[in-house]
């Protein structure tokens, strides 16, 4: 943002492994809103972050995955992260769970009191909603502060322009606006260490 401060770092990615990915058109356009407003955007995508089944066995051995170790070290990188994620049958898919388990697993926990704002896209009316009211659940269990106001494109497969924004002005509007507030909070988390001491208390 322009006033002065350090520019948040926030990590995006779409959790969708499939070519043509509505999640990731979306935090495609995600990140470019990020920019305009002055943030720095370190744009990710799911198959960096896949992982084998988690498998505690494996874990005994101290051997994580490459995809476990790249993503706890892209959430340390920045102040905060956003999460495009599909909605597999009403809930988190696999894919990105599996990962979420794996990264659960470092000490110190890296998803603890960090901010994330949660986006989903999808062909149905629901835009993939619950799905992220299901992936809320792991994150804050591990401590992380997800943003109140999540985005849900419905009828995703017809809401872009040739440009990828969003055709509809205020659905468009509502995604810039809560986009800026999430990349506001962070920035206060991240300036005073009044707030810090508020949000890091989980382990
Ligand atoms: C889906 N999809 C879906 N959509 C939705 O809104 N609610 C749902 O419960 C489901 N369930 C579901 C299960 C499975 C196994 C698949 C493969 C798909 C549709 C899904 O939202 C759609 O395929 C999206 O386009 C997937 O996101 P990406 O890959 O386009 O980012």
């Amino acid at each position: 943002m322009s006033n002065g401060l350090e520019p948040v770092r926030i990590l995006l990615f779409s959790a969708s492994l499939r070519n043509n990915s509505l999640n990731t058109k979306l935090a495609t356009l995600a990140a470019s809103i990020i920019e305009k407003h002055g943030g720095i955007v370190d744009f990710a995508t799911m198959s960096e972050f896949d992982t084998p089944s988690f498998n505690q066995d494996i874990e005994g051995e101290g051997d994580f995955p490459a995809g476990a170790v790249e993503l706890k070290k892209r959430l340390l990188e920045n102040d905060a992260f956003i999460i495009a994620s599909p909605d597999y049958n009403g809930s988190v898919s696999g894919v990105l769970k599996n990962t979420i388990d794996w990264v659960s697993r470092f000490r110190p926990h890296p998803f603890n009191g960090r901010h994330a704002m949660l986006l989903s896209a999808s062909p149905s009316e629901s835009g993939g909603n619950p799905g992220l009211w299901a992936l809320r659940m792991p994150l804050e269990k591990l401590g992380t502060h997800v943003f109140p106001a999540m985005f849900s494109l419905a009828k995703a497969h017809l809401a872009f322009d040739s440009d990828g924004n969003i055709s509809d002005e205020a659905l468009s509007k509502r995604l810039e606006s809560n986009l800026k507030s999430f990349m506001e909070l962070v920035e206060a988390t991240k300036q005073y260490k009044t707030l810090k001491g508020l949000v890091a208390e989980y382990a």
